[in-house]
């Protein structure tokens, strides 16, 4: 088999590049889409302070911890584990993290479809006048046409990942992140201005502990690793395409930053909608497909704002699709050798199998079942409580207790140009707090803690 040649190996070509490209993976549809329905059905407030200390203490160590590593091996997940950890097991991480990235690209497409489906729909007006519930259940539980759009979502993903780094993935975010913050901010500027859009912001911001169980801290965590997509090597993949001069803290912390802020603007966008208009917040994943379209028809002018609305959550959710696919294109071209093109076909062939059954699973598979949960539901479990806060788990682990901070302390410092003030904080972070919060959230998810009757 052909052997990659290394020498030849991509990168971003500017810090704003790296920017665009790591914040345009972070900020998807856990940002707009799932953080206002959890914040929601969590009392609002309170959640998010939880959410922020979690965002702090446990996300930003472990992109930080991603970023370096990524940078120093110089490869896919496969290679670097195998080049910083030579002759372990840890290489084997590899085929965690890319059956995390088919995983969470199986149904992340269907729900991505589901947007795509409703930008026609929003510019026609064709949803005014309709039961927004049924509206959205028609769609989902039909068979062709949510899967054209989640073949388009794959098709487009394809397209914008093809030629690389430099001219695809770095090209692409940096048109489509601007155009995403602008029609955020005009949202926003729209909704703060409702007649009514104080008890929004009241809902969002004022903390009420009385509404925050223990199960919602927990969600909290398990948000926090899925919004800045950690625990999957994407943030060591786009890592090693960074180049040697830009600061990794900096970097870590401008996309830590660019995605809460993301997330409470989406926040600020729905929830004094919501209010303004005596709806409820609490309304789960149908929040944005059925409560809003009712705000908007309510609104003057909304079918436009409709319309930007899922043109920014569209985009937002195709800059994260780019990153799940580019961890396995990544191992899959430099460990097999083949062409970026074919290896990205092939990749896509297989995703768009598997996306099938995800999308089937609202229609002609609803009774399709394993352990009372669709394909979907299966595959969104494995995903968020199985996969990533395992993957999290042992990038933690390898650097907190295998490969030793003090290794990879000259990486962090771009030898010992920019200082690391917090070294001390980050190893005690890294070693302790991070795996024991994971191995909770793990406990949780399986729901281990509540057989023993912890929550
Ligand atoms: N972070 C993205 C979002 O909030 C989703 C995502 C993209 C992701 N790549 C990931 C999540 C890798 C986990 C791991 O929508």
């Amino acid at each position: 088999m052909a052997k990659f040649d290394f020498s030849k190996r991509d990168s971003f070509g500017s810090k704003i590049g790296v920017i665009a490209a790591a914040a345009g993976s972070a900020i998807g549809l856990g940002n707009i889409w799932k953080f206002p329905y959890i914040t929601g059905e969590n009392g609002g407030g309170a959640f998010l302070l939880v959410y922020l200390a979690c965002i702090a203490l446990i996300g930003l160590p472990i992109m930080l911890a991603e970023f370096s590593l990524g940078r120093k091996a110089n490869r896919n997940v496969f290679g670097a584990f195998k080049k910083l950890a030579p002759n372990t097991g840890w290489y084997w991480s590899g085929v965690l993290f890319n059956t995390a990235a088919f995983t969470i690209m199986s149904y992340y497409a269907v729900v991505a479809g589901w947007i795509f489906a409703y930008i026609p729909r929003s510019i026609s007006g064709a949803l005014s006048g309709q039961n927004f519930n049924e509206a959205f259940s028609n769609l989902n539980s039909s068979t062709v046409e949510p899967l054209i759009w989640s073949f388009v979502v794959l098709g487009l993903t394809i397209f914008f990942i093809h030629s690389g780094i430099k001219k695809g993935i770095e090209k692409y975010t940096k048109i489509l992140m601007p155009i995403l913050l602008v029609l955020m901010i005009i949202l926003m500027i729209r909704s703060v201005t409702l007649p009514g859009a104080m008890e929004g912001i009241d809902f969002l911001f004022a903390p009420n502990f009385s509404a925050l169980t223990p199960g919602g801290v927990l969600e909290a965590l398990g948000h926090a690793f899925f919004s800045l997509s950690l625990g999957m090597g994407v943030m060591m993949t786009y890592g090693s395409y960074i180049q040697k001069q830009e600061n990794l803290q900096t970097t870590s912390l401008q996309v830590v930053i660019a995605d809460t802020a993301i997330a409470l603007m989406a926040g600020v966008i729905i929830f004094p909608a919501v209010f303004a208009y005596d709806l409820e917040p609490s309304s789960g994943p149908g929040l944005i497909f059925i409560t809003l379209p009712g705000v908007f028809n309510a609104m003057q002018g909304g079918i436009i704002f409709q319309t930007l609305f899922f043109i920014l959550i569209g985009i937002a959710a195709l800059t994260s699709t780019m990153s799940l696919v580019e961890v396995v294109a990544s191992s899959v071209t430099e460990q097999l050798g083949i062409s970026r093109n074919k290896g990205i076909l092939m990749i896509a062939g297989l995703m768009a199998l598997l996306i099938i059954p995800n999308s089937l699973s609202y229609g002609a598979m609803s009774d399709v079942t394993l352990f009372g949960h669709t394909v979907f539901g299966v595959f969104d479990f494995l995903a968020s409580n199985i996969f990533l806060p395992v993957g999290g788990l042992m990038i933690a682990l390898f650097l907190g207790w295998f490969y030793k901070l003090k290794n990879i302390r000259s990486e962090i410092t771009n030898e010992g140009k920019y200082r690391f003030r917090l070294a001390g904080v980050y190893n005690y972070l890294i070693k302790y707090i991070a795996p024991v919060a994971i191995v909770i959230i793990l406990l949780y998810a399986t729901g281990i803690l509540s057989k023993l009757g912890w929550v």
